[in-house]
């Protein structure tokens, strides 16, 4: 990129001044480039779209209804597909109760930012799954709070540490959590734990925000209802996504919490961009009313089952006992652990030099600079002879360790 040859010191805002590009953030550059095995992303699987039904609800919408879905909206979302996802809430998970409210917003990824705009000032504590989503992580740094991760078990975060963080940190707004599939580690956090959490929350008066976009995506064991369905006091915030059930480039995710907090978020919402691009929530609306949804779910299900079994299968033969990894029964990813004493970027740096493009752990970790031992691989976005092709690369380097 060219840079302005005459100097002018520009002078950023201090919430955003120390978001700066890092390690991490450079070797995933490499990750989009042709030829190179994507276990970096976190792409739903090309074939997972319904490309069909998408083609004739925009059909039909343009075709019956076009100023509807090109003019300008309210902040709150579509009535209709509030309606429709409150009935969702309510009926899948048991989780809409009278005091709660529900906004469309830009994907799971604004409810985020939006969650802490509206009940979070500069300084405040979060605590955080150590590791968590990097986005989410992002958001939050945005905002300037005292980020605080804790270590997660086989069965979700640590109970102990939660308490003692808890204590610890009288300031904390929230405890952001992803209960299923979490992202980056796989992991699900057991129906115990999340009764034992929330009663934490309660007892130490703060406020959860469960983020839930990988919820839809179990192909093997048994749903566990998310911590939302437990929620009699409103204390907790809900995030839901259709990106990895139908698609993330239409961005449209939903919050649900209780009716005060989704009219501040609904006015943070209104400065950030207005409202959520009405087309997109139209189709969403008509996929979820007109479309056999639970036909869909079954077939992406399908799809993802066969490939995690494959990813694992691969790292059977290819990587283990070197390198061991936690089982999935959901999600896009397995979370990888290297041998004791080997050097994790620099292994992250050999491998996109071989064309293989993993994450590093590190770049999840409430503290980037903390040692990590883990890299982050995903099974949706490869194919087959992609995930072959990777994981020999990969399992010659773990030879060489
Ligand atoms: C845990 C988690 N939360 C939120 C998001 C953001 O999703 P969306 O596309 O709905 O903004 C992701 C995306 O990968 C995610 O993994």
């Amino acid at each position: 990129m060219k840079r302005r040859d005459f100097s002018v010191e520009y002078r950023f805002a201090n919430r955003v001044d120390h978001l700066k590009p890092s390690v991490i953030r450079e070797i995933l550059k490499f990750t989009g480039m042709p030829g190179i095995v994507p276990f970096a992303a976190g792409n739903p699987a090309p074939e997972a779209f319904p490309v069909e039904e998408v083609t004739r609800i925009s059909g039909k919408i343009f075709a019956e209804t076009p100023i509807d879905a090109l003019q300008y909206s309210i902040s709150e979302g579509d009535p209709a597909l509030r309606e429709t996802m409150r009935g969702f809430m309510r009926g899948r998970y048991g989780a809409f109760r009278e005091f709660d409210e529900l906004i469309i917003t830009a994907g799971a990824q604004q409810v985020m930012e939006l969650t802490v705009k509206a009940l979070c000032d500069e300084g405040d504590t979060l605590i955080c799954e150590n590791p968590s989503f990097i986005g989410s992580l992002n958001a939050f740094r945005s905002y300037k709070l005292n980020l605080v991760g804790i270590e997660m078990e086989s069965d979700g975060i640590s109970l102990e540490k939660l308490e003692q963080a808890l204590k610890a940190h009288k300031n904390t707004k929230l405890i952001y959590l992803i209960p299923n599939f979490q992202n980056p580690s796989g992991l699900t956090m057991s129906g115990e734990k999340r009764k034992a959490v929330y009663e934490l929350a309660k007892r130490y008066n703060t406020l959860i925000l469960e983020d839930n976009p990988y919820g839809e995506t179990r192909f093997a064991g048994e749903d566990i209802p998310p911590i939302k369905s437990l929620d009699e006091d409103g204390i907790v915030v809900y995030a839901g996504s259709f990106s990895k059930v139908l698609s993330p480039g239409l961005r449209v995710g939903y919050a649900v919490a209780p009716t005060e907090i989704i009219a501040k978020m609904t006015v943070c919402k209104q400065v950030s961009d207005v409202h959520t691009n009405i087309w997109a929530q139209k189709i969403c609306g008509a996929f979820m009313t007109e479309c056999d949804y639970d036909a869909h779910i079954q077939k992406i299900k399908g799809i993802y089952r066969r490939k995690a079994e494959l990813m694992m299968s691969l790292m059977d033969r290819y990587l283990m006992p070197k390198i061991t990894y936690n089982p999935v029964q959901g999600g896009l990813f397995i979370w990888a652990r290297l041998p004791e004493g080997t050097d994790m970027l620099e292994f992250c740096r050999q491998a996109v030099q071989k064309k293989v493009a993993v994450v590093p752990g590190s770049a999840f970790l409430s503290d980037e600079s903390a040692p990590c031992r883990n890299i982050r691989l995903n099974f949706s976005t490869p194919t087959d002879e992609q995930m072959t092709e990777g994981m020999e690369i990969l399992g010659k380097m773990a030879a060489e360790i």
